[in-house]
């Protein structure tokens, strides 16, 4: 049972820590990320309090943030341990933030049903209206280009919707976070499709 209290205090640190990134990782991610896992976690029956403390640690040791606890976990670990959460839902907690990594975990199936929902919603960040503004964010934080049209290129941003970004929606973990997938992915393609069109001079 994750206090409110905790709660609280993870949304303040998660605030201040994440304050100054540029890379798809600021505090509006965290919020964003929990709110959507809550709402997974409703319809799939998960725990909500170790699901929304999940959601705001979730990038708090993410290798290109802090490299040297990305993994012990070690400023999650921290955090819990200050405020006193018990072993088992830290435990809890860290199982679902390992989990939650596309580039760690890739296909494997996540072990709890909280890290299958913070996982799920993390990766619906990255889709649909919010994923692509974050996925060109990156980009200009990246000094990448928007698009290359001979497809040499693979560091410019459209490379990274084929890589990773289409591939999303059937890599979702939960029904609910299917259901979700849907309309973004919707998005995702048809925007894809409307640049390419421009690009080209087709529109
Ligand atoms: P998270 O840790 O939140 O899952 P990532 O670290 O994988 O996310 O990426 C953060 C954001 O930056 C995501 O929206 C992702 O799509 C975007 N991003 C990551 N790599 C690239 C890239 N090479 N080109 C464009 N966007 C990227
Ligand atoms: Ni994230």
């Amino acid at each position: 049972m994750i206090d409110n209290q905790v709660l609280e205090a993870a949304e303040r640190f998660a605030r201040e820590f994440f304050a100054e990134d540029a890379t798809g990782h600021d505090w509006h991610h965290m919020v964003r990320v929990r709110r959507t896992a809550e709402r997974i976690a409703a319809q799939e029956g998960a725990d909500q309090g170790i699901v929304a403390l999940a959601a705001l640690l979730h990038d708090a040791d993410d290798r290109k943030i802090s490299p040297d606890t990305s993994e012990n976990l070690g400023n999650a670990r921290a955090f819990l341990s200050a405020q006193g959460v018990s072993a088992a839902d830290a435990d809890a907690v860290l199982t679902a933030i390992r989990e939650v990594s596309f580039s760690k975990n890739g296909d494997a199936q996540p072990s709890t049903l909280e890290a299958a929902c913070v996982r799920d919603a993390d990766r619906l960040d990255a889709i649909g209206a919010i994923g692509i503004a974050r996925a060109f964010a990156y980009g200009g934080a990246h000094g990448r280009a928007l698009h290359d049209p001979d497809g040499i290129d693979g560091a410019a941003t459209t490379a990274h919707f084929h890589e990773k970004l289409l591939k999303l929606k059937d890599m979702m973990c939960t029904d609910a976070g299917r259901q979700l997938a849907e309309a973004r992915d919707a998005v995702t393609r048809a925007y894809l499709e409307e640049f390419l069109l421009e690009w080209s001079g087709g529109r």
